[in-house]
C-alpha cells in the first residue's frame, strides 16, 4: 500500500472511532484482532445499506424471497459443503518473531516488491530518455527481463502448488524467494500447513466429537438447506431466488485493513435457481444488475471493475467478482458465482433426502443451477465510507471534513438547529423536531456555534440542516442547509418534508437502478 493510500485508511479508520462508526471490539480490554462493534452512526449507515439490498431483492424481484436461517446448523452440512475438508489457508510461522502469516501472501507480497522494482526500473528511464517507449525498455532491458522471469517462474510455482495442495513445494518457494520476516528479519519459517478457517465450539453439556459444531462460514448454506421448504412453502417456479442477510465467521490468519477482512462478519447473499443449462444467461444477467445496484449509488462508475476467477473453484462454472477502489486499491467488494448444482446435488447425497424440483412445463423433475450473488456488508461500509470521506479546504480558508454518504443511506437524515439557546428558539426547533421525527432520522443540537454544529453534521454526513432563528418565530420559515454545496435556502416550514424526502429517500435511490 503506497503511503498516501495508508493515511487516507488511516484517517477513515480514525474518523469513523470519533464519530460513532466503528469502534474496536473489547476497546477496553485492548482490543480483538479483527472483530469491530458499530456505534450509533455506524449502525444506522449498515441498517440502511442492508435495507437498500433487502429492498432491491426482494420488492424489485417478484421472484426474490428473504429468509433468516440460524447460524449454528448441523455439522454433516459443512461435510457435505466441502468446507470441513476444503475451506484451508496455508499457514507459516517465523520461529523468532512467532508471527503467523498466510504462506500464500508471503510469496504474493514478495511477487509485488519484484513488479515495484521492474516499475521503477521503468519510471527511472522514462525520466532519462526522451521520446521513451515504455513496451520497447520493457521487451529489452536486461534487470526488467531478470525480474520478469522471476515473478513469472514464482507466479506459476504458487499456481501449482496451491492447485494440488502441496504444501512442501509452497515452503520451497519462500525459501527460494528469500523471504524475510518483517519482525525479526529472519528466515527461520516452520513448515507450511493448511488451516481450516472455520470456528467450532461444541453443542450440548458433553464435549465430545459428536457433538462438535460450526460457526458458518457463509450465509449461503442456510439457504441450500431451506431449498425445498421456501419452493414448496411460497410456490416458487424456477427461475427463483432465495436471500438472506446474516452474520458469518472465519478465522482468518491474515486479518488486516480494518473492518475488509474480519473474522465475524456479515453477508447479503442471493441464490437463484434455474434450470440446469440456463445458468450462464442468468450468471450474465445478474452481474450487470448487480454492478448497476452498486453504480446507482453514485460514489463513482470508474470505482468498481469486473475481475473474472480464471481458476475456479471446484464447485463453480463461471465466477468474477466486482472489485471497488478501496483506500488500499482495488479489491473484491462482491463475488458473484455459477455453482452449477454442486451443492444441492452433495447436500441430496449426504442427507438421503431428495432436492428435486418438478417441472411442470417440461414434466420432469432435476435438481436446479445456481447463480449466487454474496457481498459482503461490512466491505460496502467500507465501500460506502471510503468513498464519502472528503477533506476540503473552503473559501474562506477553514478546512472541513464531510462525508458526503449517498443521501438515503446517510445515518441521520435532518439535523434540527436552534440558532440559539433562548428566546423560544429550542421550543420552536423541537416542534419542528416532533414534526419530521415521523418520516427521518432526525437529529436535534443546541449546544455550541452554528458553524460548530455544520461541521460535525457534515462530519457524520448528514444531508441537512434546519436551523431556527428569530424570523422562524415571525413567519414559520426556517433556512436549509445542503450538506454537499453548504447553500443555505429559506423555506417554509411547510415545504421542509417534501423537500427533504425527495432526496433522502430509499425509493428514489432504488428507482434509479
Ligand atoms: N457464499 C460465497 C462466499 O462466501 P466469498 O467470496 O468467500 O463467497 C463473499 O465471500 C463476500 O463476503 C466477499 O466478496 C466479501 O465481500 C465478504 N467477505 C468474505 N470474507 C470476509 C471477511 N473475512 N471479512 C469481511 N468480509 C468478507
Amino acid at each position: 500500500m503506497a503511503a498516501t493510500e495508508d493515511n487516507l485508511l488511516k484517517s477513515i479508520i480514525s474518523h469513523a472511532k470519533e464519530y460513532g462508526f466503528v469502534f474496536p471490539s473489547s476497546e477496553i480490554y485492548d482490543g480483538l484482532s479483527a472483530v469491530y462493534d458499530y456505534g450509533q452512526n455506524g449502525a444506522e449507515l449498515k441498517n440502511n445499506i442492508k435495507e437498500y439490498w433487502w429492498k432491491f431483492m426482494t420488492m424489485l424481484h417478484d421472484n426474490i424471497v428473504g429468509i433468516d436461517s440460524a447460524i449454528f446448523m448441523h455439522p454433516t452440512i459443512w461435510k457435505a459443503s466441502g468446507h470441513v475438508d476444503a475451506f484451508n489457508d496455508p499457514m507459516v510461522d517465523n520461529k523468532d518473531s512467532k508471527k503467523r502469516y498466510r504462506a500464500d501472501v508471503l510469496v504474493e507480497d514478495a511477487i509485488s516488491k519484484m513488479q515495484e522494482k521492474i516499475d521503477k526500473e521503468v519510471e527511472k528511464a522514462a525520466k532519462r530518455f526522451e521520446n521513451f517507449d515504455k513496451a520497447m525498455f520493457v521487451s529489452t532491458n536486461a534487470r526488467v527481463l531478470e525480474y520478469q522471469k522471476k515473478i513469472d517462474e514464482a507466479n506459476a510455482r504458487l499456481k501449482d502448488a496451491i492447485s494440488n495442495g502441496n504444501m512442501e513445494a509452497l515452503k520451497q518457494l519462500i525459501v527460494d524467494l528469500e523471504i524475510t520476516d518483517p519482525f525479526s528479519g529472519t528466515r527461520n519459517w516452520t513448515d507450511v500447513r493448511q488451516f481450516n478457517l472455520m470456528f467450532s465450539t461444541e453443542m450440548g453439556s458433553v464435549a465430545d466429537d459428536a457433538s462438535k459444531i460450526y460457526l458458518r462460514p457463509e450465509t449461503a448454506q442456510g439457504i441450500f438447506v431451506n431449498f425445498l421448504n421456501v419452493q414448496k412453502t411460497g410456490r416458487m417456479k424456477i427461475p427463483f431466488g432465495i436471500a438472506q442477510i446474516g452474520k458469518a465467521f472465519r478465522n482468518e490468519i491474515v486479518a488486516r485493513q480494518f473492518i475488509f477482512r474480519m473474522r465475524e462478519f456479515e453477508q447479503m447473499e442471493m441464490q437463484f435457481f434455474v434450470k440446469p443449462g440456463d445458468e450462464m444467461r442468468w450468471y450474465e444477467f445478474w452481474k450487470e444488475k448487480r454492478l448497476n445496484w452498486h453504480q446507482a449509488l453514485g460514489l463513482g462508475n470508474n470505482n468498481y471493475r469486473f475481475h473474472t476467477h480464471l481458476n475456479l473453484a471446484h464447485y463453480a462454472n463461471a465466477a468474477c467478482d466486482i472489485q471497488f477502489n478501496f483506500p488500499m486499491g482495488f479489491k473484491e467488494l462482491e463475488g458473484i458465482h455459477s455453482r452449477t448444482d454442486f451443492d444441492l446435488k452433495s447436500h441430496e447425497k449426504y442427507s438421503c433426502k431428495k432436492l428435486q424440483y418438478f417441472d411442470a412445463e417440461d414434466n420432469q423433475n432435476y435438481i436446479p443451477y445456481v447463480v449466487e450473488t454474496s457481498v459482503g456488508l461490512d466491505r460496502m461500509f467500507l465501500s460506502v465510507l471510503s468513498a464519502a470521506y472528503q477533506e476540503e479546504k473552503l473559501e474562506d480558508g477553514t478546512d472541513r471534513v464531510v462525508l458526503r454518504i449517498p443521501a438515503a443511506l446517510a445515518p441521520n437524515k435532518v439535523a434540527v438547529l436552534p440558532l440559539m439557546k433562548k428566546d423560544g428558539l429550542p421550543e420552536k426547533a423541537m416542534e419542528i423536531f416532533n414534526h419530521l421525527k415521523f418520516d427521518f432520522r432526525c437529529f436535534y443540537e443546541e449546544k455550541d456555534a452554528i458553524g460548530k454544529r455544520y461541521r460535525r453534521q457534515d462530519a457524520i454526513g448528514t444531508p441537512y440542516c434546519v436551523t431556527v432563528d428569530h424570523q422562524t418565530l415571525q413567519d414559520n420559515t426556517v433556512t436549509l442547509r445542503n450538506r454537499d454545496t453548504m447553500k443555505q435556502d429559506r423555506i417554509h416550514t411547510e415545504q421542509l418534508k417534501q423537500i427533504i424526502q425527495e432526496s433522502v429517500s430509499l425509493s428514489s435511490l432504488l428507482k434509479k437502478i
